[in-house]
């Protein structure tokens, strides 16, 4: 019997060795409370699967706020950046999207303006002159509905409703994520959206990961391979110019592993870095194989799946030593990378991209798996 167990059958022995009592709905999913946003409470849910993998994620944003993953030697480290307590990503300065879910529009729209069937919308606007990432109060600042639907494979439901008019988004648009933990070490997202009126969407994961350790010094020895033969290429505000642009003989290749700290200076940008979309081979046959991630020091592998037709790969370039994350840890530029399987940026200007429109009676969904490994 787990010390869990042991402790759910006889209460009185949490409350005598003062050990906080998280409730379960068996070993593989349990439940704590997290504090309270917006009158709301929050929940942290832990997924555990029987090769050491764990994943903590609240109700606060869809929020992965822990993920736990055995090195070769069998150390396990939390390998995402964030903060102990929801008072970190509730603060003004919160995480820059810290583990959270995007929407309801993954990535940035210029000017926060668009048309559809004839109607111009005007979006918040946060980035400068665009929209990014759903807003001044995206889904990720929201308190999302959670609901245990399996423990074999541990199994959460989130959904909200995102109202007409937020964010100044067109459409009621009623959205959900299913996030599940399976016994080969995946971490599997899959997001579903309905609207009442036509709109735009396009939602994504966005966890800052560090194979090494969050704390652990920067991404730049670890490395990456996409599955993409071209990028788009970005203006000063990173809004897509149009053009769809071979990666070939440029930094942005990495049809091949390579240590993403390798070319980053040429990349440029300000700050310095990696923050583009890549268009990724075998769009329309579903999920695919589009990246994955190494460490050599300590082995962890990660590979990402999906069925999008692209994916931001993000070198945490504005982290810049301002935010103290958990257990007191300063991240640095380069202390994590983000990549983000989305439909391309700003595709509401650029009818060359593949669609975002989400219309009445359509159903939207993604998926994106995320599955852990260790290198022989
Ligand atoms: C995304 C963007 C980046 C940055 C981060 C959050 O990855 O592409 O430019 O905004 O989110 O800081």
């Amino acid at each position: 019997m787990t010390l869990l167990r042991v402790l759910l059958r006889y209460p009185g022995l949490a409350a005598l060795l003062s050990l906080p009592l998280a409730a379960a709905d068996s070993d593989s999913v349990t439940k704590q409370p997290f504090g309270t946003a917006d009158d709301q409470p929050i929940t942290l849910y832990t997924m555990t699967n029987a090769h050491s993998i764990s994943v903590s994620i609240m109700n606060y944003g869809g929020t992965v706020v822990k993920l736990l993953a055995p090195d070769r030697h069998g150390n396990i480290d939390d390998i995402v950046l964030g903060f102990d307590d929801l008072s970190g990503y509730l603060a003004e300065k919160g995480g820059p999207y810290f583990g959270a879910t995007i929407g309801r529009y993954g990535n940035r729209i210029a000017k926060g303006q668009f048309s559809l069937d004839g109607h111009s919308y005007q979006l918040a606007t946060n980035d400068g002159p665009n929209a990014l990432h759903g807003g001044v109060k995206g889904f990720d600042k929201r308190v999302w509905q959670a609901k245990v639907i399996s423990t074999e494979p541990p199994s959460i439901l989130f959904s909200r409703t995102s109202q007409d008019g937020e964010e100044g988004y067109p459409g009621t648009l009623t959205a959900s994520v299913r996030v599940t933990l399976t016994e080969k070490n995946e971490l599997k997202l899959f997001y579903t959206a309905k609207t009442d009126k036509p709109t735009v969407v396009n939602l994504t994961h966005h966890g800052y990961f560090n194979l090494g350790g969050e704390g652990n010094g920067t991404i730049l020895g670890e490395y990456l391979t996409l599955n993409a033969d071209a990028y788009t290429p970005v203006d000063s505000t990173l809004i897509p110019t149009g053009e769809i642009k071979s990666v070939e003989g440029t930094p942005m290749d990495f049809r091949k592993p390579t240590a993403i700290g390798d070319r980053i200076q040429q990349v440029g940008g300000k700050p310095i870095g990696y923050d583009h979309n890549y268009v990724l081979n075998g769009y329309g046959a579903g999920v695919r194989w589009i990246a994955t991630v190494l460490d050599p020091k300590s082995g962890r592998v990660m590979k990402v799946s999906s069925d999008q037709p692209g994916i931001q790969f993000y070198s945490g370039n504005f982290l810049d030593g301002t935010l103290t994350g958990k257990k007191g840890h300063v991240y640095q530029q380069y202390d994590a990378l983000a990549l983000e399987p989305q439909h391309f940026p700003d595709s509401p200007n650029e009818p060359k991209f593949p669609s975002v429109v989400l219309k009445p009676g359509d159903i939207y969904h993604s998926t994106i798996i995320y599955a852990f490994d260790i290198a022989k």
